[in-house]
């Protein structure tokens, strides 16, 4: 796929890269022409058309409010999910601006996910509409009256902590002066600082089992003498500020709609932890084999009790709201058992039951029955091949492999974080 040297789209997503003249106009045309009529043209893409298309009949005729929002979404989590989601509600359509890979490593170290890995997690966001690849790191003025003027951009939108530019000044001050800056509230309880935290956390807690009870990397899922879930977490001194409350479930799912009469219903699950790339992509060909995808979440004591006192990294509410942002999945079980029942089969009438052939090893399934036994004698069980070979493990060990400027980076904006939770105050939105 070619995302630095020519427009394209996907999934009706409509990209430009940044540092284009004529082609990246057409791009804008085309996508501004087919978006206006709910995306009509992208007719193998009916999740896309039932996401936008009623609402945008509603609003023909009117212009369009095109908002943007930039950032460099390393380690994308559900807090980016969920400013965005913030962002899209302040316009009609959303143009999201992911920072190239150089960007980054010149202002604050290699990413730990490459641009093509972000822009697959960016664009998999039910809330984005378009995406605007290599977007510079500072917002300057060339670029600034360049979304004004060419991706015919409305207001700016920005979190609420402020953003300086290296000579100390507003990053945003041209827009707040042109009444073109709007502001949306910082989602608290996650950041990717505390994700590679917790990661090494969980590294370092290994590597202290293994010097104690010479076990294996993994570590052993020892369930008679843990308080594991909050155990590893606080060990490290990595506890999630993350406060899952029902209305943020509501506002990241699809408007409690469930499948319509006589839709095929496909069934996948996992433990979707560290949501990436590879996620979306499996997601994504899951989908397209029927009307409605259901993903079943393993429960925290499930994940840990197949790979590790260490996993999962996030738990079984931050793993869900993941699955629940990207635009692939229709609707989540919210820690779904190990096994696919008889019983889930009928009562979500599930047509297919699929798994991707890149897959998180299990370690400690010895013995196990196979947990799509049911599905398999059914003949509704079909390997799906997986698009990527990124796992969950993968991203963190690429973590681990940086790990000595992941420590340091992470130490100075922990310390940044820190002041920041002492400091703050209530500031009221959603
Ligand atoms: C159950 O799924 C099948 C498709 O696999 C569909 O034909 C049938 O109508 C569905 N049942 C209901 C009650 O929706």
């Amino acid at each position: 796929m070619e995302y630095d040297t020519n427009n394209w789209i996907r999934d009706g997503v409509y990209y430009y890269p940044h540092l284009f003249g004529g082609i990246m106009l057409t791009a804008a045309l085309l996508g501004l022409s087919t978006s206006y009529f709910g995306g009509i043209s992208v007719p193998s893409l009916p999740y896309f058309l039932h996401d936008v298309g009623i609402f945008r009949k509603k609003k023909r005729g009117k212009k369009r409010i095109r908002v943007y929002m930039d950032g460099c979404f390393d380690l994308m989590h559900y807090g980016h999910a969920n400013a965005l989601r913030q962002a899209k509600a302040l316009g009609d359509e959303l143009v999201v601006g992911v920072v190239s890979d150089e960007e980054i490593i010149a202002n604050k170290g290699p990413p730990v996910l490459s641009l093509e890995e972000r822009l697959i997690l960016v664009s998999g966001l039910k809330w984005v509409d378009e995406v605007i690849s290599n977007a510079p790191y500072d917002i300057n003025e060339e670029f600034m009256n360049r979304l004004f003027n060419e991706h015919k951009i409305d207001y700016i939108i920005h979190g609420d902590d402020p953003c300086l530019l290296p000579d100390g000044t507003d990053a945003y001050a041209l827009a707040k002066k042109a009444g073109r800056y709007k502001q949306i509230k910082r989602t608290e309880g996650v950041s990717s600082t505390d994700i590679v935290g917790r990661i090494l956390a969980s590294v370092k807690d290994m590597k202290v089992c293994e010097a104690h009870e010479g076990s294996s990397l993994h570590g052993e899922p020892d369930n008679t003498n843990n308080n594991r879930g909050e155990g590893s977490h606080a060990k490290g001194g990595h506890i999630s500020h993350f406060l899952p409350t029902s209305r943020r479930i509501v506002q990241f799912s699809n408007g409690g709609k469930g499948p319509c009469p006589n839709a095929r219903v496909v069934y996948i699950d996992g433990a979707f932890d560290l949501f990436h790339a590879g996620h979306v992509e499996i997601l994504k060909s899951a989908r397209q084999l029927g009307d409605f995808l259901l993903v079943g979440i393993h429960s925290d004591q499930t994940v840990s009790e197949q790979r590790g006192l260490h996993h999962p990294i996030m738990h079984l509410h931050e793993r869900s709201l993941s699955v629940l942002a990207c635009r692939y999945a229709d609707e989540v079980i919210m820690g779904a058992p190990w096994e696919v029942t008889k019983d889930m089969i009928t009562t979500f009438n599930i047509s297919l039951v699929v798994r991707g052939t890149v897959a998180e090893s299990n370690l400690f399934l010895n013995g196990k029955a196979d947990q799509y036994e049911v599905p398999k004698s059914m003949g509704i069980f079909q390997m799906l091949e997986s698009p990527k070979s990124i796992t969950t493990t993968s991203v963190a060990q690429r973590i681990v492999a940086n790990h000595e400027i992941y420590v340091q980076r992470n130490a100075k904006k922990e310390a940044s974080e820190k002041k920041y939770y002492a400091e703050r105050k209530y500031v009221s939105g959603d």
